[in-house]
């Protein structure tokens, strides 16, 4: 069995910086044809120089292989000129709460003094991408955060609101509530329970944010994307880590599946009867909400034993060593 993909789409994604990101960056770029490149790096992304940048470096590590970086800044309060000269270059602004995940530590720390910065986006038509969780409870942060949704969404109802790799039924609910609220769900999301990464030996290589949740969240979370919710694009969420930041006491947040994803979703959807869902999901949706057209690239599909390598350069990548039941391969 084989199934071609029409430009597949990454809209979250993790691709570092120097040495990192040469390893990392063509291995999405062999299976997608673009991705919104997060900007939490050591220095996060926050003005258009440093998106031209960082733009040219990811391009520099993926020759020829016709992959289009989505480029965001990291929030922060910006003047109505600095975004109006932005625009063209970027597809959206990452929000961050401060200190909430990795190189966050300059995020938001502040809601009631970002309205003037919402307000420009809104007027500009900048979508806004968050990383929904609070510092409270670590299985109730993203659930203590939808009211920071309802009050961006509601005060803004001309804002594009993209919930970034959302993990629970109440989010999913939420979608529904607003027009202009989005969500994207990555591949750990819809396979893993929190019992997968802490309910027997410990598994730093599953410790990732938001935390995985309940099986009940992840029922909802296949529900909804395998019924075609077209308010949910694929994220991946891939954020890679060198092995010495993941095996060892205070290991790191991240997942690295870029180079499984769209085998493992081939998968699961082929599982669950539906792989005529897949398209939509990981390109259809992602081009009407952020009105994006890739470029034109096929990626088949095979139903074909495949093993994931233990290790790309000094990361483990998800499903180490493990036979999967289908192959990705740029139909060239
Ligand atoms: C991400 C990272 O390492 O940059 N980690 C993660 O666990 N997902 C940041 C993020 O998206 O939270
Ligand atoms: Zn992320």
């Amino acid at each position: 069995m084989e199934i071609i993909l029409q430009s597949p789409l990454d809209m979250h994604l993790h691709l570092r910086e120097a040495e990192m990101l040469k390893l990392v960056a063509p291995l999405s770029a062999d299976h997608f044809a673009g991705a919104v490149i997060m900007p939490n790096l050591i220095n996060p992304i926050t003005d258009l120089e440093a998106v031209k940048n960082y733009r040219k470096d990811i391009l520099a590590y993926c020759p020829a292989r016709n992959f289009i970086p989505y480029m965001t800044l990291f929030f922060k309060n910006y003047s109505f000129e600095e975004l109006k000269y932005a625009k063209e270059d970027i597809v959206g602004i990452k929000l961050y709460p401060a200190g909430i995940t990795t190189q966050s530590e300059s995020g938001v720390s502040d809601f009631e003094k970002i309205s003037e910065t919402l307000g420009y986006m809104q007027e500009l038509n900048i979508p806004l991408l968050v990383h929904g969780e609070t510092n409270g409870f670590v299985m109730d942060r993203e659930y203590e955060f939808l009211e920071k949704y309802r009050w961006i969404a509601s005060s803004f109802p001309k804002l594009t609101v993209i919930m970034e790799h959302i993990t629970t039924a109440a989010s999913i609910k939420l979608l529904e509530e607003f027009d202009n609220l989005f969500a994207t769900v990555t591949l750990h999301h819809l396979l893993i329970t929190l019992d997968d990464v802490a309910g027997g030996l410990l598994q730093p290589d599953l410790f990732c944010k938001p935390i995985a949740k309940t099986p009940i969240d992840k029922e909802a979370l296949q529900k909804a994307i395998f019924a075609g919710n077209s308010k949910i694009m694929f994220g991946s969420d891939s954020a890679p880590h060198p092995r010495h930041k993941k095996e060892c006491c205070g290991c790191a947040a991240g997942i690295f599946s870029a180079p499984v994803a769209l085998a493992m979703l081939a998968e699961l959807f082929e599982k669950n009867l539906c792989l005529d869902k897949l398209q939509n999901f990981i390109s259809g949706f992602a081009q009407r909400i952020y009105k994006i057209s890739p470029v034109p690239k096929n990626v088949l599909l095979k139903k074909q034993p495949w093993q994931v390598p233990e290790n790309f350069g000094d990361v483990k990548p998800f499903h180490a060593g493990e036979t999967l039941e289908w192959q990705a391969s740029q139909v060239l």
